[in-house]
């Protein structure tokens, strides 16, 4: 079981994006718990603004640190709550980050709560993210308009290495990254399709032929698609 906590300013396209499919049925069966909070919900002015100009100017507005700090705090409280009084890592969303990948989603699909910021406008109050985010990760280097698909992304790779969420525990085990390499071509039905046929080894019923024949593809197309990955 996870806990992702995600802190954004839409947190309905969060809960829309990932409440379908392999990880809906991770929520709904209890594995995966999506908790998007609404960080304007913390705005501590009359006029629930969360934004403000850049001191030092420049185009764009900044969120300001309090209604995050604010948001921060009232799910730490919850986690707290709820039993778990571990250290709790806050992923900040940002393409100046470490770039995301297989490894680290591993390594996040350890924790019991995670708790994701997103970002939006010209970005956040350098003085909040100093005190409250642990890690700094960036999905690729391009810019988003904010955090949130980021954010979903981070969530899918995540949740999906979470024991219960697939129903086949070896499909994660034996997939593309698992050990560094590039997966290799699969067929199903019909055994001819558009003239091509389904490659004989595998028709053959002989494991280990099958098995050599998977690894040897997988570092053709390795070398092919992904040579950075052999260095
Ligand atoms: N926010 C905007 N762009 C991003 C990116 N590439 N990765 C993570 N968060 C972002």
């Amino acid at each position: 079981m996870i806990s992702f906590h995600i802190m954004t300013l839409f947190p309905e396209m969060v809960t829309q994006g990932l409440g379908t499919s392999i990880i809906g049925r991770g929520i709904e069966r209890g594995f995966v718990g999506i908790d998007a909070v609404n960080i304007r919900d913390y705005a501590f002015n009359k006029h629930h603004s969360v934004d403000d100009y850049t001191y030092g100017g420049g185009a764009g507005m900044l969120m300001q640190a309090e209604p995050v700090f604010e948001c921060y705090q009232a799910i730490l409280r919850e986690i707290r709550e709820n039993g778990n009084d571990s250290p709790v890592r806050c992923v900040y969303l940002t393409p100046q980050g470490r770039v995301f990948d297989q490894r680290l989603a591993y390594e996040l699909a350890k924790e019991e709560d995670l708790i994701l910021l997103c970002g939006h406008y010209e970005g956040i109050d350098e003085r909040v993210l100093e005190e409250i985010v642990t890690d700094h990760v960036s999905i690729g280097d391009y810019v988003l308009t904010g955090g949130e698909l980021a954010a979903m992304v981070v969530c899918d790779a995540v949740a999906r290495l979470v024991p219960g969420v697939l129903n086949n525990e070896a499909s994660s085990d034996m997939e593309t990254f698992k050990d560094g390499l590039l997966e290799y071509p699969q067929y199903t039905r019909p055994e001819v399709w558009h003239g091509k046929k389904v490659p004989e080894i595998l028709l053959s019923g002989h494991h280990e032929n099958v098995e050599k024949w998977r690894r040897e593809q997988s570092l053709l197309r390795t070398r092919e698609r992904r040579p950075d990955l052999l260095k």
